[in-house]
C-alpha cells in the first residue's frame, strides 16, 4: 500500500514497477479477510475464481459464475476501501467474443464496485483486452497456467519449460502489454523464464509459483494461511497454520459446552 495511505489506483501498479517497488497481492473473498488484509497493508486483492474450489468444494474454476464473482467482489469491496480490487472474469464470459465481455466486465464494475478484471490467455485475447482498457475498464492479464484451461494443459503443471514454449509465452506477455493490460499474472513458470518477461515488460508481473524475478507475488490466501491443508505444492510457502488454531479453538469450546463452563455467568445476562 502507498505510504500516505491514499486509495491505491490502477496507474500506481506502473509506477511501483518503475520504483522497483514489488505489489503485494493475495486472493480474498470476503468482507471479514478484506478488512484484514487492507490492514496489513496488501496492494491488490484478487478475487479469483480460485473460489469456486476455495470456497465452494469444486474441483476446478471453471464451474465459477459471474454472479457468483459479483457476490464475492461486492463483499470484499465492502469490507475494504483502499486497497485495489480485481476480479477474475469466469470461465466463457469474455472468450467468446469482445462484445459480452465489455457486458461481463462491466457488470462486475457496476455491481460490485471493484477495480477492474483478469482474464487468461494471450494473443487470442489480446483485441479483447484491448477492447475492455479502450472502454476504461482496467485488465490484468494471466500467462503460464491458466487454470481454466486446466484439461487442454493436461493438469497444474509448470509451463513453459522448452525453448518454444517459452518464446510463445514472451510474445503473449507483449501482446497483453501492447493491448493496454495494466499487469500480467504469471503462474507456475520457471523463474528464469518469468524473469525474462519482467525484465522485457513495462507492466509489472505478478507471480505465483515463478520464482523471485517478478515485480510481484500473489498467493491464494487459504493456502498460505494453513487453511487448505491437502494442498502442498512447491512454491507455496504457509505463513500460519489456522486449520490447526481452528480445530483448537473449536476443540475447546465444545469441551466446555459439554461440560457446562461455556456460557459462565460473565458472558450470560441478569
Ligand atoms: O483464481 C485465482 O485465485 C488466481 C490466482 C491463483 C492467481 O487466478
Amino acid at each position: 500500500m502507498n505510504a500516505d495511505a491514499r486509495p491505491m489506483t490502477v496507474p500506481d501498479l506502473l509506477a511501483m514497477k518503475a520504483a522497483g517497488r514489488r505489489i503485494v497481492m493475495l486472493t480474498c473473498y470476503d468482507a471479514a479477510f478484506a478488512r484484514l488484509l487492507e490492514q496489513a497493508e496488501v496492494d491488490v486483492l484478487l478475487v479469483g475464481d480460485s473460489v469456486n474450489q476455495v470456497l465452494a468444494g469444486q474441483e476446478t474454476t471453471l464451474s465459477a459464475t459471474l454472479d457468483q464473482m459479483i457476490y464475492h467482489a461486492a463483499s470484499v469491496r465492502r469490507g475494504a476501501s483502499r486497497v485495489l480490487v480485481f476480479v477474475d472474469l469466469p470461465f466463457l464470459t469474455y472468450q467468446v467474443s469482445p462484445t459480452k465481455a465489455i457486458r461481463n466486465a462491466g457488470r462486475v464494475l457496476q455491481e460490485s464496485g471493484a477495480h477492474g478484471v483478469k482474464l487468461e490467455g494471450g494473443r487470442p485475447m489480446a483485441a479483447t483486452v484491448r477492447a475492455l482498457v479502450e472502454r476504461g475498464i482496467p485488465v490484468i492479464g494471466h500467462l503460464g497456467l491458466t487454470p481454466q484451461s486446466v484439461h487442454a494443459l493436461g493438469g497444474y503443471r509448470v509451463q513453459g519449460r522448452d525453448a518454444a514454449a517459452a518464446e510463445r509465452l514472451v510474445a503473449d506477455a507483449r501482446a497483453l502489454e501492447e493491448a493496454g493490460a495494466c499487469a500480467i499474472v504469471l503462474e507456475l513458470l520457471p523463474s528464469t523464464l518469468a524473469a525474462r518477461i519482467s525484465a522485457a515488460l513495462t507492466i509489472p508481473t505478478i507471480g505465483i509459483g515463478a520464482g523471485a524475478g517478478c515485480d510481484g507475488q500473489v498467493l491464494v490466501l487459504h493456502d498460505m494461511l494453513g487453511l487448505n491443508e491437502t494442498f502442498n505444492p512447491k512454491f507455496l510457502k504457509r505463513y500460519a497454520e489456522l486449520g490447526e488454531a481452528v480445530r483448537a479453538a473449536v476443540r475447546s469450546y465444545a469441551a466446555e459446552v459439554r461440560d457446562g463452563t461455556y456460557p459462565g455467568p460473565q458472558h450470560s445476562f441478569d
